[in-house]
């Protein structure tokens, strides 16, 4: 399948399986999808989907609940990472935030919630038990306390205090990379790639996640916040990639990263860095346009 399609086949997949709460509250259910609804990139399922559309193309129906999940998790980290005791931003995929739109018990709980279903789709898809098993114990890892949950205490914590370059490090690849790494494993599990090549495709993703936190910290300084679609200029107190090197040093850091990233591609066999290579090409230079 081509890239554009898999995309298509995950957005079509997306709205015929938008979590439901049945209930008498007004109002949750609107919330809990309007997030999801509203669009994103949709890197991270992307990731999943196109490592297993590479290797074992007959298996991206199985996957397409579990790419779900890493889409609800994320999703969740954003309306988290939106709140007032958090980043304090009304804007977010193009629309008001959850807590500007409905309270902010309806944006934590949705959030919540977003959380908690993503493993329910992982368990509830047609894999293999130990396959979902390993799917389970890779995002609760990267996408919780010994990744992006730690990533983004530490991110809040430190406000107003300037970190050294290593626990800048620290703190972005937790925040940002660990999640997308993982989403490049998961698709190796499903696609049943071995422990050597699953690792690669880890240590790449941590990479390719640091440069997407870096092109972040650029587009906060430099876009507006209708071509971002989320509140910009917000990262005043962060220890951002742009606080820390300037914007310069920043954009420097990311030509760097962006020229590893295509060179390391080439270590994997032949349909995962065409695969990749489609899908990537619209993210290593996004800091520069
Ligand atoms: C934003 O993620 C938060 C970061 C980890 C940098 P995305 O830029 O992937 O946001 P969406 O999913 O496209 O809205
Ligand atoms: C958030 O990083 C990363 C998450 C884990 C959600 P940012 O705070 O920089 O993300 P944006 O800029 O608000 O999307
Ligand atoms: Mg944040
Ligand atoms: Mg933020
Ligand atoms: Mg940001």
């Amino acid at each position: 399948m081509q890239s554009n399609q898999l995309l298509e086949t995950f957005e079509n997949y997306l709205n015929t399986n938008l979590a439901i709460s049945n209930s008498f509250h007004p109002i949750f259910q609107d919330a809990l999808i309007e997030m999801l609804d509203a669009g994103g990139k949709r890197f991270r399922p992307m990731l999943l989907l196109t490592i297993v559309n590479a290797i074992e193309p007959l298996l991206v129906k199985s996957a397409l609940p579990v790419s779900l999940g890493l889409e609800y998790l994320h999703t969740y980290s954003l309306i988290h990472d939106d709140l007032p005791a958090m980043d304090n931003a009304d804007l977010r995929r193009g629309h008001p935030t959850l807590h500007k739109t409905y309270d902010e018990v309806t944006a934590i709980l949705v959030g919540d919630a977003l959380n908690t279903h993503s493993f329910n789709l992982i368990a509830n898809a047609p894999l293999h038990n130990d396959v979902k098993i390993e799917l389970i114990k890779i995002l609760s890892s990267d996408g919780g306390i010994e990744g992006m949950i730690i990533g983004q205490a530490i991110d809040c914590y430190f406000e107003n205090e300037k970190l050294e370059l290593n626990q800048l490090e620290f703190l972005h690849i937790h925040k940002t990379a660990k999640l997308i790494a993982a989403s490049l494993k998961m698709g190796a599990v499903i696609a049943g790639l071995s422990l050597e090549v699953q690792d690669k495709l880890y240590q790449f993703g941590i990479d390719i996640g640091l440069l997407f936190q870096i092109q972040d910290d650029i587009i906060d300084e430099t876009a507006t916040e209708e071509e971002a679609g989320k509140t910009t200029a917000n990262d005043g107190a962060k220890n951002s990639f742009v606080n820390l090197l300037g914007l310069e040093g920043a954009i420097k850091s990311a030509d760097e990263l962006s020229l590893k990233c295509e060179n390391d591609l080439k270590v994997f066999d032949k349909n995962i860095q065409e695969n990749l290579n489609t899908l990537l090409s619209k993210y290593l230079n996004r800091h520069k346009k």
